[in-house]
């Protein structure tokens, strides 16, 4: 088995309360979902915002708490024993969408990238100043002597999320989970970040889940891609399978919305809009069946991922080619 990670049945539901009146909603951000990691594998988890990606990630980290479900890294569950939780934040490290989530702006780069180091009380001060150097080369970040002085408000986005990618590699983690490491960034320096993320990813063989939106990068950097929708993944397998011949209408529309805008596909899109009731409990059976064009009886009954091709799952009742 190359499995490194495995998520099976992570539940994550978050009550509001209503600021008038006693009625409190729940949000289902994380509705039974599974999913494994292979060594060395990048695995997309792509889906609109609020589907559930950074519950998912946070859940993994155990920065916060899921209902129910398992974590399992390298064959072990991950409880809240102290150990257990050390291993998981030694060997799994976490890149934000905005760098000022990982990164205190009153600290200077030096302390900012070998601060994971100290938390985990590895090295000297010498031995310490010696990975930082490393790793500002590692993300080219140079003259990396100049570098560490500096404070992440001299450096420009693109340079500051090296930074965090730096830091994110001091502890030369097993795992890197991307929460859309390049979505706040200029097009012009994704591609190089994403160039960047690729060749560090092939030369240490670290394992990535890659969170995002944009299917365009999401097929770049991946290998495997499950889509989220409210809190379901509702289609998985290789990213080629699932991006060419989706057999998820969400995918389907997911695709249709990115691709060129010729008629045929704006028609397609308009359609799911029209389609869209205000009466339907989204969590009694499909929750896409509200926008779903080609929604039947049967789509009252919650679809189950069920294999559709090599490797390939999709969780619905209709069968599209
Ligand atoms: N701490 C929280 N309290 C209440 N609701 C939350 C909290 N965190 C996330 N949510 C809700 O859970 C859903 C999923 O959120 P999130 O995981 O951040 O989505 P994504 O990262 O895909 O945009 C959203 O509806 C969001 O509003
Ligand atoms: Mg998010």
């Amino acid at each position: 088995m190359n499995e490194i990670l495995k998520v099976e049945h992570l539940k994550k539901y978050f009550t509001k309360k209503r600021i008038f009146g006693s009625i409190s909603t729940t949000v289902k951000a994380v509705d039974d979902v599974s999913f494994f990691l292979d060594k060395g594998e990048v695995f997309v988890l792509a889906g609109e915002s609020g589907s559930g990606k950074s519950t998912i990630a946070k859940l993994i980290l155990k920065s916060i708490e899921a209902d129910s479900g398992k974590i399992i890294f390298e064959n072990h569950e991950i409880n809240n024993e102290a150990k257990n939780l050390e291993r998981i934040r030694m060997n799994c490290q976490m890149i934000h969408q905005d760098p000022y989530d990982s990164i205190n702006p009153r600290m200077r780069i030096e302390g900012i990238v070998s601060e994971p180091l100290e938390i985990h009380n590895i090295g000297n001060k010498k031995d310490r100043l010696k990975r930082v150097i490393e790793v500002l080369h590692e993300v080219k970040l140079e003259p990396a002597e100049e570098i560490i002085k500096k404070y992440p408000h001299m450096l420009s986005g693109g340079q500051r999320q090296r930074v965090v990618l730096a830091r994110a590699l001091t502890l030369k983690p097993k795992i890197i989970l991307a929460d859309e490491p390049v979505s706040m960034l200029d097009v012009s320096i994704r591609a190089e970040m994403l160039e960047l993320m690729t060749e560090l990813q092939k030369k240490y063989n670290i394992s990535f889940i890659y969170i995002t939106h944009d299917l365009a990068t999401a097929r770049y950097f991946g290998q495997r891609i499950g889509i989220l929708y409210m809190g379901k993944i509702v289609e998985m397998g290789p990213i080629n399978q699932v991006l060419v011949n989706p057999k998820h209408p969400y995918t389907q529309a997911l695709i249709d919305a990115i691709s060129e805008p010729d008629p045929e596909n704006l028609h397609k899109v308009k359609k799911i809009r029209i389609n869209e009731p205000t009466d339907v409990d989204v969590y009694q059976g499909c929750r896409f069946r509200a926008k779903c064009p080609y929604v039947i009886e049967k789509c009252k009954i919650e679809p189950k991922l069920e294999t559709v091709g090599d490797k390939h799952l999709s969780a619905c009742h209709i069968e599209l080619d």
